[in-house]
């Protein structure tokens, strides 16, 4: 591998100046913003550090060739003249995983199929035997991606996305993915010194997340897998030293990080899961009804919200957002408090007035990111 190398860190929709920030302080350059992607150059251990520290980066992939193709037949071509050889052995297992847009490229399964065609076509070809295809544990990752007939095959670096950190233990009910809620606490500028709360907590990722970003831990600082360790230049000794400078600059504060939730049963899953991380000294939950309680301190609190939101607007929804905008009026000042739901409607019934808004997506769902700021005489509005 070359020493400095071209990559690209997919993203979700909004992130992308925030990816550039951090992938800047990783040191990484020639960094630039596309549409959910941002590319970049750097060395081995630029790599490393971009899957190890990046908050809301979702994978890292080597481009590894680009090529104008007009149909099926000629992307089974473009992938059966690569020398895949250079990347991997007859004895390898591997995964396809393709995104294409435009109207040549309909069906990502058949792109996948027809570059696994190419591949295994040409290692027969050569040497009577071929690679095979393992979904689940493979020993080389590779994407495609086809936007109007430009197709570039990469290398993805870190395997199964990046937003698995290794804290979700059990799971709970409609959690947000962690790229998603990292990069809203960041887009929300919290200044990691006020206190924090979730008070509809759910599955705690917005607890999980914000006490890494304050502690500045890097994201994946724990997890085992990533899809670099079983390539052929897999360099050990480099990344165990990574992994000691990044665990040197760990902040020792002690951020205050609240959660609350209702229910009992997602409330014991999150227990369990803050108790088996390395977190447990730095999180607190509570079985509570959020609108039952009160803000605790007169200093400055940091809010986000991530509550139901079915997709129509139900007389239960419209409660639940008209008591959110009650309970943080009445009982929450000095709070910037943070939304984020895909139910315009039932935002209405929240009745403050935003003072600031980001337009994100929740997976496929539009949604709003909403910044309401709550101060003594703060007033409601009637929608
Ligand atoms: C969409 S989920 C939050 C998911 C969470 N962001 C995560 O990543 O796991 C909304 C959560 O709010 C909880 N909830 C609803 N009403 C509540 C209330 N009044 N007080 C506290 N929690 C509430 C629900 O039980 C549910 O777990």
């Amino acid at each position: 591998m070359k020493e400095i190398f071209q990559m690209s860190a997919k993203t979700f929709y909004g992130f992308e100046d925030i990816l550039c920030e951090e992938l800047k302080k990783i040191e990484a350059i020639d960094v630039f913003k596309s549409n959910r992607i941002v590319h970049f150059k750097g060395n081995k251990e630029i790599m490393y550090k971009a899957n190890l520290c990046l908050r809301t980066a979702l994978k890292i992939l080597l481009p590894i060739a680009k090529k104008k193709v007009s149909n099926y037949e000629s992307l089974y071509k473009f992938s059966f003249d690569f020398e895949w050889e250079k990347y991997f052995d007859k004895d390898s297992s591997f995964y396809i995983n393709s995104v294409c847009f435009g109207k040549d490229f309909t069906h990502s399964l058949y792109v996948s199929q027809r570059v696994k065609d190419g591949i295994v076509d040409r290692f027969r070809k050569s040497n009577g035997s071929r690679p095979t295809v393992d979904k689940l544990n493979p020993d080389v990752y590779i994407d495609v991606h086809i936007d109007n007939n430009f197709c570039t095959l990469s290398l993805n670096s870190s395997g199964r996305n990046l937003n698995q950190r290794g804290y979700r233990k059990k799971s709970t009910e409609a959690p947000l993915n962690e790229v998603l809620a990292s990069g809203l606490i960041l887009l929300s500028n919290w200044n990691k010194k006020d206190d924090f709360l979730d008070p509809m907590c759910g599955g705690g990722t917005f607890l999980f997340e914000a006490c890494m970003i304050a502690k500045n831990i890097p994201p994946n600082l724990y997890r085992k897998r990533f899809a670099f360790k079983k390539w052929n230049d897999w360099d050990q000794d480099l990344f165990i030293n990574i992994l000691k400078s990044l665990t040197k600059k760990i902040k020792d504060t002690n951020p205050s990080i609240l959660g609350f939730e209702k229910s009992k049963n997602t409330f014991n899953k999150l227990n369990y899961n803050i108790k088996n991380s390395n977190l447990s000294d730095f999180i607190s939950v509570s079985n509570t009804d959020f609108f039952n309680s009160k803000k605790e301190s007169k200093e400055n609190l940091h809010i986000l919200i991530n509550p139901p939101y079915g997709v129509r607007i139900g007389h239960e929804l419209e409660k639940i957002y008209g008591l959110i905008g009650d309970t943080l009026k009445q009982k929450y000042h000095n709070t910037n408090a943070w939304i984020i739901s895909s139910n315009f409607e039932a935002i209405k019934r929240i009745g403050l007035k935003p003072s600031n808004k980001f337009k994100i997506y929740n997976g496929k769902l539009e949604s709003k990111f909403l910044k309401y700021e709550i101060y003594e005489g703060s007033k409601k509005i009637k929608n």
